[in-house]
């Protein structure tokens, strides 16, 4: 019989569960473009009821979110602070570039949190020479630095200087519902002080597809013509929104046992020689391990670690990433543990 690997890459490889996909069986549906899908009409209202928006656009996907959020948001030539290691700039196959005409200046931090600050130092004085700063993106919970949390706090700063220097924000917010569940801070907290927000169903709330932006109706608006020009306008989309409904009733609070299977995994696997996590970055669902002492690359021990039984991604020359989700237990974040500890390097 084959044996079932350990599936740790992304909490976007759930599939979704029979209760889901009963769900979806008993969508409503209508065309969507002529506004007459209740399934989806629904999913808007509830999310932005949730998030204390004024409304929200559902769109196939989160690069689509972000990438219309920021066309939306911005002219031609303007320019984004954001930070190195964000998705936006590294897997948006240079989006803002592309559909948005966007300059880019990139903060480097050790952790995903930019200090506002530096923020503040990186803004362009009105001159006839420079491109205008005018937008933030924040990514939250940060991916590449490890599922990292930027505090309320530090947001509220950057709001401040936003104020001060009439810049916009946009949230990246892929990964939000983690950062709620870890410190118990309301979503619609998490939201206030942005002028864009991108949330997804699709990673650890387990929905198959979809992405959800919030606004105020003016911006929504904007970006459900510019939904259209990208081609993410949907018909019986009620189909996919079924399961984003599902997901949001019932797989928010869960994410509380994805953030104590990443510390089962985290400790386990800093117990291993070769392995070092960095604890302090283990904040939600996602442990990057530096493999470095192991002398291996990091295509090289995920393989062996594949081999195993066990599935992680490279995450840099000498890093690889695990990330925990509704598909995968405690028991089988123990047991891959106890394989990568009886394996030599
Ligand atoms: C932080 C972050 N933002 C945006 C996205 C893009 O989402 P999608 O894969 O749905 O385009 C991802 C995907 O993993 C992500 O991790």
């Amino acid at each position: 019989m084959k044996k079932t690997k350990i599936d740790l890459r992304s909490d976007t490889i759930t599939k979704p569960s029979p209760e889901m996909r009963e769900a979806i069986f008993n969508a409503k549906v209508g065309d969507d473009v002529f506004g007459d899908d209740p399934t989806v009409n629904l999913l808007q209202e509830k999310t932005a009821e949730l998030f204390r928006k004024d409304a929200a656009l559902f769109v196939p996907s989160g690069t689509m979110s972000n990438q219309l959020a920021l066309k939306t948001l911005s002219e031609p030539g303007w320019e984004m602070i954001c930070e190195r290691e964000c998705h936006i700039v590294n897997y948006e196959t240079g989006g803002p570039a592309v559909h948005s005409s966007l300059m880019i200046n990139m903060l480097t931090t050790e952790y995903g949190v930019m200090p506002a600050d530096e923020i503040e130092a990186n803004i362009r004085h009105d001159d006839i020479h420079t491109p205008k700063t005018k937008i933030v993106t924040v990514e939250n919970t940060h991916n590449r630095h490890g599922g990292t949390i930027c505090p309320l706090d530090e947001i509220l700063k950057i709001r401040k200087v936003a104020d001060k220097h009439n810049l916009l924000m946009h949230l990246d917010g892929a990964r939000l519902w983690n950062a709620h569940v870890a410190t118990g801070i309301p979503l619609a907290d998490w939201v206030a002080p942005f002028d864009s927000i991108s949330v997804c169903f699709s990673k650890g709330l387990g929905a198959p597809i979809g992405s959800m932006m919030l606004g105020s109706r003016d911006f929504i608006e904007k970006a459900r013509r510019n939904r259209k020009l990208f081609g993410g306008a949907m018909r019986q989309v009620g189909i996919i929104a079924a399961a984003a409904i599902y997901a949001l009733d019932n797989n928010i609070k869960r994410l509380a046992d994805d953030h104590a299977n990443a510390r089962l995994l985290a400790e386990g696997l800093n117990n291993i020689d070769g392995f070092d996590v960095d604890m302090p970055r283990v904040q939600t669902n996602i442990v990057i391990a530096d493999i470095s002492k192991t002398g291996k690359s990091s295509n090289e021990v995920v393989s062996t670690l594949e081999e195993n039984g066990v599935l992680s991604v490279p995450f840099g020359p000498t890093t690889i990433r695990f990330v925990t989700h509704l598909d995968v237990s405690r028991e089988e974040c123990e047991k891959a543990v106890e394989i990568i500890s009886g394996l030599k390097f």
